[in-house]
């Protein structure tokens, strides 16, 4: 199966990270240099789990309730179908910006790396959920990585709000999500670009205004 090419004459852009990471300070004011700079392009920020009505009661599910593993990751997997079928390839489709936190990644380092679900059960999933009918599979074209070390994000985390059940999560789980990220980064170089989150929000910024996105 063919990857990365979509044949939309939008852009679809992914935020990911382990919690704590920093994604969500940045995504806003992202967004909105991408309208500064593309004014032509509407931008649709949306995330995941989420992005539609039904998607976002999934969300309610999955953060909060103890589920067995493989329910988990056919629920993430069922939003997301959702959400591309109404949100992101409408968009697409039409020549827009997609910028959402969170996309598949998410489910092979949180379902995968951070629960140990088989990779194998993973790309079925993806493949039957993001398959498009030129046999390519949906993927965004940039998807924007905040790596940070377990520690200091757990650090950050635990000043924001009441945590939900992966930010209840241990260290070793933590990392392990982290390294399954790390592995995709090296794996899809073209795809992917790391943000080094452990610096300050300022020196972050100015990494991601100088980044080139070719729209
Ligand atoms: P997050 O995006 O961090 O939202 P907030 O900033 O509001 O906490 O939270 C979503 C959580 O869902 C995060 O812990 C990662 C998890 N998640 C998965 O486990 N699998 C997935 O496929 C997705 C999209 C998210």
């Amino acid at each position: 199966m063919t990857t990365l090419y979509q044949g939309y004459p939008g852009y679809f852009i992914s935020f990911e990270g382990i919690d704590g990471a920093g994604k969500s300070t940045h995504i806003e004011a992202f967004c909105q240099l991408m309208k500064e700079r593309h004014p032509a392009r509407d931008i649709v920020i949306t995330r995941e789990p989420g992005g539609t009505v039904l998607g976002e009661q999934l969300r309610g599910m999955v953060l909060n309730t103890p589920m067995n593993l493989e329910t988990e990751a056919l629920l993430m997997f069922a939003g997301r179908r959702e959400h591309i079928a109404q949100v992101i390839e409408p968009a697409l489709k039409a020549g827009k910006v997609v910028v959402s936190d969170r996309f598949t990644d998410a489910s092979f380092a949180y379902q995968g790396g951070g629960r140990g679900l088989s990779l194998d059960k993973l790309n079925q999933l993806e493949s039957w959920v993001q398959s498009r009918p030129n046999g390519s599979l949906l993927q965004p074209n940039l998807t924007i990585l905040f790596d940070l070390p377990g520690e200091i994000a757990q650090a950050r985390r635990s000043k924001a709000r009441m945590p939900d059940k992966f930010e209840q999560m241990d260290l070793q789980f933590f990392e392990k999500v982290r390294q399954e990220y790390l592995r995709r980064a090296k794996a899809d170089p073209q795809r992917f670009h790391l943000v080094d989150a452990a610096r300050t929000p300022e020196v972050i910024w100015s990494d991601l205004q100088s980044l080139e996105i070719d729209i």
